[in-house]
């Protein structure tokens, strides 16, 4: 059963942490709650010194009320397990499994995430309450999914860690021969003669290893979903619900979530954009259109986003009036089946009491909560999407390895950033307003006439083969610079870059890099520039689209066409790279979703299974936007034949 069947339609609500109030006000939540329309609450993330005051003392009544409470109030509960935020008690109990960071400082408790995921005193306390709680509510009438954990995202570098670092390397290699040569210990004097010296990638005196720092990464990974996977499975033992567990899309990268995807029963995140205004709206659609992607493009779960204000270290974003809603639809747009916030109520005390809510401090009467509310009521009124599904003929490739092999120390050039090479690939087709699946370099591609490539440093043989049957398939290919340069154990491509089945497809043959100062811009002979990075490049069979015009590459190819296999060997401006992209798209006859919008208003069509459609519209101008024909819109209830500016609409396509 899927969670829309369960809470028959799209998903609506928050995390709820009624721990930190008093009876009056859950008096006040139900009846808010009520109006507002929600249907899922968020129970117990951060709940473990409650719930368990000593160790292996349970106190389960309070929950017990609580989650009878929701229920009578119609409100289903997403029941979580609290193991993000280990009490006192137990960095008392077991300092060994306190997190000790790269430089060798052990940290204590006094904030959350506090405890070294590794440690076999917290695992087993990790899986004693997750087994404890789906004993007691697996069955509840009020749990309609299981939040596992909350957001895997801390690393440790502790000796408890180095050993399980070695058992992994040990399963991985075939001996410490096999380690040494794919580590390249040759050089630097790194070579291993017993498995005991092998550490993590802690505090170095200069470079790192960059075979270590890549398989810690990928090490640290698997052992998160080992953890999430032990507590999913003792849920399993005594609850038919489904189990997830809420991944982050953020701007660095610890998990394969391509893994958790294959191993979570509904693909959940929690999206905080990454800047305001349109920026917001793109980021939005490329948060999504990886949940969707990591679920195999399944229905999703949005489970937290910000009714407002977000502050973090470096930035604070406040939402406008009127984006709730359209941030919400942007992922509903994308293949979510509900939209959850964090959190229900402001905290008026504790560590994120300025974080804003669906309640604000200024309570029920404030723009804030009237959003909330209009939100919910338009999502009462976009039942009969749940279930539908997004489709796509363009894909970016995403690749953990990648964005891994990317974050290492001695790169040929600091300015090289797999994200941001990623969302700007993902930005071009959004500004296009084409949609777009994401993809892993080595899945059957065969159903895209699209797909760019973008900063897959690394890529395995078996990816480079995969892009070359893509091409001979008929597919179109777009590979960018800086692509194909090492293996999947980080060794470069001799001979030339990228790999061969891949220089084949393309028709070309980079003999050198030549990465660009920070202000230096080359003009191209399309009139085009290209910063950041440069390559020489040979053809083998390839035309040249766009040369250098100037330097040492003056007439050499920066643009290159083989049949359907292009490759860009720079950085290209804005306007450069959205003419690229338009070409290819045509070339690869790629329409948008719904053509004939203005610059800035989005459309995203879901299918249900039985044929029936609908466009999702979001209008991010300040101007009105004429629809290319008038449509029933379900927010209104009503034909319209333009969105107001800000404003939103679900088309039933006739
Ligand atoms: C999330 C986290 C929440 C809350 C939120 C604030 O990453 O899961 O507990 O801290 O950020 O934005």
């Amino acid at each position: 059963m899927t969670l829309a069947d369960r809470l028959g339609g799209l998903a609506f609500g928050g995390d709820y942490n009624p721990e930190q109030w008093d009876e009056a006000v859950w008096r006040e939540d139900d009846e808010l709650m009520r109006r507002a329309g929600v249907n899922l609450a968020t129970v117990g993330v951060f709940s473990w010194a409650l719930l368990e005051p000593a160790e292996g003392e349970y106190d389960f009544a309070w929950l017990d009320d609580q989650l009878d409470r929701l229920h009578a109030n119609g409100v289903a509960v997403d029941l979580a397990t609290p193991t993000a935020s280990p009490p006192p008690w137990f960095t008392l109990a077991h300092p060994d499994a306190l997190p000790v960071t790269a430089d060798g400082t052990r940290l204590v408790h006094g904030s959350r995430d506090t405890y070294c995921l590794v440690a076999p005193a917290y695992r087993d306390a990790a899986r004693r309450i997750a087994t404890a709680l789906a004993e007691r509510y697996g069955n509840h009438p009020a749990v309609a999914l299981w939040h596992v954990h909350n957001e895997y995202l801390t690393l440790c570098w502790c000796d408890q860690v180095a050993a399980a670092f070695r058992n992994w390397l040990r399963r991985r290699y075939d001996g410490l021969d096999a380690l040494n040569e794919a580590w390249g210990t040759a050089f630097w004097s790194q070579h291993y003669t017993a498995w005991d010296q092998v550490l993590p990638p802690r505090a170095t005196q200069w470079h790192k290893n960059p075979g270590q720092a890549l398989d810690f990464r990928r090490f640290w990974s698997d052992e998160a979903l080992a953890a999430y996977r032990e507590q999913r499975d003792a849920i399993r033992g005594h609850s038919d619900r489904l189990v997830t567990t809420n991944l982050m899309v953020p701007a660095y990268q610890n998990l394969d979530l391509w893994a958790f995807g294959r191993e979570v029963d509904v693909v959940a995140i929690d999206h905080y954009p990454s800047g305001p205004g349109i920026d917001a709206a793109a980021d939005t659609a490329f948060g999504g259109d990886r949940a969707r992607s990591f679920g195999g493009g399944r229905p999703w779960l949005l489970m937290e986003q910000g009714t407002n204000t977000v502050y973090t270290a470096d930035r604070i974003l406040a939402k406008e009036p009127g984006e709730i809603l359209r941030h919400s639809l942007g992922h509903l747009a994308h293949g979510a089946d509900g939209t959850l916030f964090f959190q229900w109520r402001q905290s008026r005390a504790g560590a994120e009491q300025w974080h804003s809510a669906m309640v604000p401090h200024a309570g029920p009467d404030s723009r804030i909560h009237r959003e909330v509310v209009a939100l919910g009521s338009a999502l009462g009124r976009l039942g009969e999407l749940a279930g539908s599904t997004v489709r796509a003929h363009a894909a970016v490739l995403h690749d953990s390895d990648a964005w891994w092999s990317m974050d290492g120390d001695g790169l040929p050039s600091a300015d090289l950033d797999y994200r941001s090479a990623l969302a700007r690939a993902h930005r071009a087709l959004w500004n296009a307003g084409v949609t777009t699946d994401f993809a892993h370099p080595e899945h059957d591609l065969s159903r895209y006439r699209l797909v760019l490539a973008p900063a897959l440093f690394l890529l395995s043989d078996a990816g480079a083969a995969n892009l070359r049957r893509f091409v001979a398939g008929g597919g179109t290919l777009l590979v960018q610079y800086a692509n194909g340069v090492v293996d999947d154990r980080l060794h470069a491509r001799l001979g030339g870059y990228p790999a061969a089945p891949l220089r084949e497809a393309l028709g070309i043959r980079v003999e050198e890099h030549r990465p660009l100062a920070r202000d230096e811009r080359l003009v191209l002979s399309d009139g085009t520039h290209g910063d950041c990075w440069s390559e020489s490049v040979r053809l083998h069979g390839a035309e040249a689209v766009a040369a250098y015009t100037t330097g040492m590459l003056a007439g050499s190819p920066a643009l290159t066409r083989h049949g359907r296999g292009w490759y860009l060997s720079t950085r290209l401006d804005d306007a450069g790279y959205a003419a690229l992209i338009a070409r290819l798209l045509a070339a690869a006859s790629v329409e948008p979703d719904l053509p004939g919008l203005p610059p800035g208003v989005e459309a995203v069509t879901r299918h249900a299974e039985d044929g029936r459609r609908w466009h999702i519209v979001l209008n991010h101008t300040a101007e009105p936007a004429r629809l290319p024909a008038s449509a029933h819109d379900l927010l209104t209830a009503g034909a319209i034949h333009e969105v107001r500016p800000g404003g939103c609409a679900v088309l039933r396509s006739p």
